[in-house]
C-alpha cells in the first residue's frame, strides 16, 4: 500500500578523483557535481520510481528546501519531512576511476528527528504498509517499535553498519538487508549466524557476486547471480536495490521477483554517476533488458 521510509536526506557533493584520498594527502578533483542524496532519500526516490507510494519521514535544515522540492518532484510524499533550525545533512563523496568510493557524511538535521515527529508521521499507517529505515537518522528504535506495534512490515537496511543499532531493532524486523561486509560484521560482532537471526527474511547483497536470500522460517537459502555491468560509480546502488525490493513487495510481488527488480535497478545505477537524481524507473529497466 504505502512505504513509510524513515530516512536521511543529504546534499551529495561529488568529487571525481584519480584515486581515493590517503591520510595527509592533498588531491585535486577532476570533476565536481552536486545532487540529492542520503540513503533515505535515495530509497524513497527508488520506491517512487518503482511505482509504489513512498512517504518520507525525515528532516532538513533551513538550507534544505530544495531537497524537499526535489523529492516531491520525483513523486515522493514529503508531508512528513520537517524543517529544523540546523544544517541539512550533507555528504562529500569521492569517486575514483575504478568507480570505487569513499563517503564522509555530516548528519545535521537527519539526527535531530524526534520520536514525536516519527509517531505523528506513522499515525496514518496501517498493517498493510511497510516501514523502512536505515542508520543515518535518529529515532530508529522508536520508529521500528511503533511500526511493529501497528502491525506494519518492518524492513531495515543496516547501513552504515552499527552492531548496537542492529541488536536494538532485531526483534522488530521482518526483513533485514545487508551487504557482504555488514553481514560479516553482524555475525562477528553479535556472534550469531544469519540463518539464526530472529528475522524472517535476510538479504545479503554481494555486489559483483549477486545476492543471497535466507528465509529463516523455512530454513532455505537461495542465491541470485549478479547482472554483469561495467561500474563507473557504485554510490547509491545498494539504496536503489533496497527501494525497488520493498516497492515490489509492497505491490504484492513475490520475493524472487522483488530481488530481481532490485538487482536490475542496482545494476543500472552503477553505470551512472550520481545518486537520487539518476535512479532508473521501471521503463529504464524494461528497456535495458537485463533479466
Ligand atoms: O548510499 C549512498 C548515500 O550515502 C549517499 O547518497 C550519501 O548521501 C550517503 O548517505
Ligand atoms: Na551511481
Amino acid at each position: 500500500m504505502t512505504v513509510f521510509n524513515l530516512g536521511s536526506i543529504n546534499a551529495d557533493l561529488f568529487y571525481r578523483v584519480p584515486h581515493l584520498l590517503a591520510p595527509g594527502e592533498t588531491l585535486a578533483s577532476t570533476k565536481h557535481s552536486r545532487g540529492l542524496g542520503g540513503k533515505g532519500a535515495n530509497m524513497s526516490v527508488a520506491i517512487a520510481r518503482a511505482a509504489a507510494r513512498a512517504v518520507h519521514i525525515g528532516a532538513v535544515g533551513s538550507d534544505g528546501r530544495w531537497a524537499v522540492e526535489r523529492l516531491l518532484e520525483y513523486g515522493v510524499d514529503t508531508r512528513s519531512i520537517v524543517e529544523l533550525d540546523t544544517v541539512t545533512g550533507h555528504a562529500v563523496i569521492m569517486v575514483d576511476d575504478q568507480g570505487e568510493n569513499a563517503i564522509l557524511i555530516h548528519p545535521g538535521a537527519n539526527r535531530a528527528l524526534t520520536e514525536t515527529h516519527i509517531a505523528s508521521a506513522l499515525g496514518a499507517a496501517s498493517e498493510e504498509d511497510f516501514f523502512l529505515f536505515q542508520n543515518e537518522t535518529s529515532g530508529q528504535v522508536e520508529g521500528a517499535t511503533l511500526a511493529s506495534a501497528r502491525g506494519m512490515r518492518v524492513v531495515y537496511a543496516a547501513a552504515p553498519f552499527d552492531a548496537k543499532a542492529v541488536e536494538a531493532v532485531l526483534p522488530m524486523l521482518d526483513i533485514l538487508v545487508v551487504n557482504a561486509v555488514e553481514a560479516q560484521q553482524l555475525t562477528d560482532e553479535l556472534g550469531v549466524a544469519l540463518a539464526d537471526l530472529p528475522v524472517r527474511d535476510v538479504i545479503v547483497t554481494l555486489g559483483g557476486d549477486g545476492c543471497r536470500w535466507i528465509n529463516t522460517d523455512e530454513g532455505t537459502e537461495q542465491t541470485f547471480p549478479a547482472i554483469p555491468v561495467t561500474a563507473v560509480d557504485t554510490t547509491g546502488a545498494g539504496d536503489t536495490f533496497t527501494g525497488f525490493l520493498v516497492a515490489a513487495l509492497d505491490r504484492g510481488l513475490p520475493m524472487e521477483q522483488a530481488i530481481s527488480l532490485g538487482q536490475q535497478a542496482g545494476a543500472i545505477m552503477v553505470t551512472r554517476h550520481g545518486t537520487a537524481d539518476v535512479i532508473p524507473d521501471l521503463k529504464d529497466i524494461q528497456d535495458a533488458r537485463l533479466a
